[in-house]
Parts: structure tokens; C-alpha cells; sequence
């Protein structure tokens, strides 16, 4: 979405903040995924944790990709949206019973085990059902995704997955459990990641991981490398699709697949991030001792990413051809947090003028609260306004 893509005379009528999503480009990102990943057999699950509006899952689901859920109310949500349970992958490190109950009852594609207690809870729980579940083990490859600390997950010092050394005592105990079958491995390093050596080093992992289970005797029918591929929140306009081709490609050529064997995704952010926005007013502009503040109706509620990750998003001033200012850009909220960017060139800005928050398509409408009391931010499509 650039500047001169907007409605702006449609927009200025709805009452803000609220959740703009470009479909267009939705269909475009999801078309050239599913591509992609035709080309080499591979299946993605989208993680509805980025972002589970109804359209959007909707729309996904109709494109025949799975999901990755991490809670019972996402499988809810994504059984809803139309996807089958058979291309459902289950992950979390703390599911409860009655979440492992309902997806022993749908029969989902798979569980992403994180613990051996976990494994032991879904082995009983599968016993009383009479059913077998199918798990991954989730593997902490002790790789650095080099982003920010918060979204950083394949780390020995994380609470994610299994480490590498307990293996073996896990493989031991699986041999015991009857309501367990081992399918694949499951592994995710972190989000946000732009530097795509750090999944050819999780590639160099899985494959020495596929010897060692080789040499146990273990057959893998899939290998879940989980999702992570950053988006380009500086620039969007010039990366309005990430590069899938070379994403998919490197692990094309880099993993060593035995027969048979699928390789599963998990991308969340990649899928929807650019096409959304959080459409916002100016409510006021204040001029402080030291700096001008843009004050507008969106908050930390509407979009945490920058409060909680320090996280960067383009922000222009649609309404306003006016030479370049610099403002401080904050929100309503009682939170000093409560900033979207400090020391950001607007076109002068003046109180009602709408200002658009780029790429927040992905962990912004579904990371809203209603602290203060404010209400959810609403959700516009491009093809329904
Ligand atoms: N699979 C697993 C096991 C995950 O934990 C995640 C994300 C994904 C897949 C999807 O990752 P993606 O392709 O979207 O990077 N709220 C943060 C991001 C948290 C990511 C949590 N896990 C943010 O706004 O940056």
C-alpha cells in the first residue's frame, strides 16, 4: 500500500482508529506463496496467531493452505474459517486438557510437542479416547534468529521445545506410550528474521538431527521448520511481497529429504503483514518545551509492536501535502509507552488529518486490548468499503 492507494475521501468518513486491509494484495501475497510452495511439494500452515480476523482466515483457508494453532480458540477459529482439521498443527508450550481434548475429538493433523509432561498428558489423553495422536517434537536447534529479544524462540535459554541433549531419554520414554506416533520434527528459531543465513544454519541443523534419527531407526514422514520470515517494515512499498521465491528455494536446496518425507512451514507474518494498516486521526498537535507532539486516537490498544518491541512502522500523513515537520507521534493512552514513533517527519500535520501506520497487518489487530476501556479497533477491507 502506498500513499496515493488510499481512499482518502472514503476513509475520512469512518470513525477512527481502525484496521484497513488491502485484499488485493492479500490474494496477490497468498497466490504467490502457494506458488512457491507447488513448486517443491511443500505445505504451509499460516499461524493464525499474525493475525485471525474472520475475512482473513477466511480467505486463507480458500486458498487451501493449513494452519498452526496455539490455543483451543484458534483451532475454534480456524475450523470456522473453513480450513479442515486434517491440515491443523497444534503448538504451545502449556496446552491444557480440554485444548488436547478437542483436538484428539477433530482428529487435527498434528500436535507440535514442547515437553515431555506434555507428551506423557496427550499419550493418556488419546489412551481414554481410544485414539493415537500424531506428535512432532518440537526441537530447539540453539540458533540465534538475530532479532529482537522478545521474538527470539531457538535459544537453549527459551522456554520453546526440546534441547538436543534430552533426546534420547525422550525417544526412550516414546517407545512406552501407546497413544503417541512420532510423524516429524518441529522447529522455530524466532520471527522477524531478515537475514536468511540464520535459516540455512537450521537447515545445516535438521539435517545433522535426520542422521541421528536415522541411526535410531526412527522414519520421519515430515519435517516442520516452522515460519519466521521478516517483512520489510522501512520500506513496505518497495517490498509489498517478500522475496518467497528465495526463501523457499534456499530450504529446497538445502535440506537433505529422505523418500517420501514433507517439509511444513508455519509462516505467519510473511503472509499478511503488508497488507494491513491501522488508519488513525489526529486528534491534536502540541507544541511541548522541546518537541511537537501528533496526538491521534490510535494507541498502544490498537498496536503494541512498537510500545512492547521498540518495533519500527512507516507512518505518513495521507490527508496533508504540506512540507516535511518532526513530531513525536503518540497516543491517548495513560502509558509514557504509548508512542508509535519519536522524532518522525510527517507533512505538517494539523488536527483531523488522517495518518496511515503501515505494515500492521500482522500482530496488530489481534494483539489489541481494551485497556483504558477503549473499544477494539474495527476492521475496513479494500473490496468491501
Ligand atoms: N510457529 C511458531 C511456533 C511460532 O511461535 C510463531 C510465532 C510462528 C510459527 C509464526 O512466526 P512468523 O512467521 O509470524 O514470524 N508478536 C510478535 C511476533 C511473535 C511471534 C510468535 N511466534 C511481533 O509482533 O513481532
Amino acid at each position: 500500500m502506498t500513499k496515493g492507494n488510499f481512499p482518502i475521501e472514503k476513509l475520512k468518513g469512518i470513525e477512527t482508529p481502525f484496521y484497513y486491509y488491502n485484499m488485493d494484495l492479500l490474494r496477490k501475497t497468498l497466490k504467490t506463496v502457494k506458488g512457491e510452495t507447488k513448486k517443491y511439494g511443500f505445505h504451509e500452515h499460516y499461524a493464525v496467531k499474525a493475525n485471525a480476523n474472520r475475512r482473513i482466515l477466511e480467505i486463507v483457508a480458500s486458498e487451501g493452505f493449513g494452519v498452526d494453532c496455539v490455543s483451543g480458540n484458534e483451532i475454534k477459529a480456524a475450523v470456522n474459517a473453513g480450513f479442515p482439521a486434517s491440515k491443523i498443527v497444534f503448538a504451545g508450550v502449556g496446552k491444557t486438557d480440554k485444548e488436547i481434548n478437542l483436538a484428539l475429538d477433530l482428529n487435527i493433523f498434528c500436535f507440535n510437542v514442547e515437553s515431555l509432561p506434555e507428551l506423557e498428558v496427550i499419550n493418556e489423553l488419546a489412551n481414554k479416547k481410544g485414539k493415537i495422536a500424531q506428535v512432532a517434537l518440537r526441537i530447539n536447534p540453539n540458533i540465534d534468529a538475530h532479532t529482537h529479544e522478545y521474538i527470539t524462540t531457538g535459544l537453549n535459554e527459551n522456554k520453546f521445545g526440546f534441547s538436543i541433549s534430552a533426546l534420547q531419554d525422550v525417544l526412550e520414554r516414546l517407545k512406552t506410550l501407546k497413544g503417541i506416533k512420532l510423524s516429524g520434527i518441529h522447529f522455530h528459531v524466532g520471527s522477524q528474521i531478515e537475514d536468511l543465513s540464520v535459516f540455512s544454519q537450521l537447515c545445516d541443523k535438521v539435517n545433522e538431527l535426520q542422521d541421528y534419527f536415522e541411526a535410531q531407526d526412527i522414519k520421519l514422514e515430515h519435517i516442520n521448520v516452522g515460519g519466521g520470515l521478516g517483512i520489510d517494515y522501512n520500506n513496505p512499498e518497495d517490498n509489498l511481497i517478500p522475496d518467497f521465491e528465495k526463501y523457499f528455494a534456499l530450504f529446497h536446496s538445502s535440506l537433505k529429504l529422505r523418500e517420501g518425507q514433507v517439509v511444513h512451514f508455519e509462516l505467519g507474518r510473511a503472509m499478511v503483514a503488508q497488507s494491513g494498516a491501522l488508519i488513525t486521526r489526529t486528534t491534536y498537535v502540541k507544541e511541548g518545551e522541546e518537541k511537537t507532539f501528533v496526538i491521534v486516537d490510535g494507541g498502544m490498544t490498537d498496536l503494541i509492536r512498537p510500545a512492547l518491541y521498540q518495533a519500527y512502522h512507516k507512518i505518513e500523513n495521507i490527508s496533508s501535502d504540506l512540507p516535511l515537520k518532526k513530531y513525536d507521534i503518540v497516543g491517548p493512552i495513560c502509558e509514557s509507552s504509548d508512542v508509535f514513533a519519536k522524532d518522525y517527519e510527517l507533512n505538517e500535520t494539523k488536527r483531523g488529518d488522517i495518518l496511515v501506520i503501515y505494515s500492521a497487518g500482522a500482530y496488530g489487530e489481534i494483539m489489541a486490548s481494551q485497556y483504558n476501556c477503549r473499544e477494539l479497533p474495527k476492521a475496513y477491507y479494500s473490496d468491501k468499503i
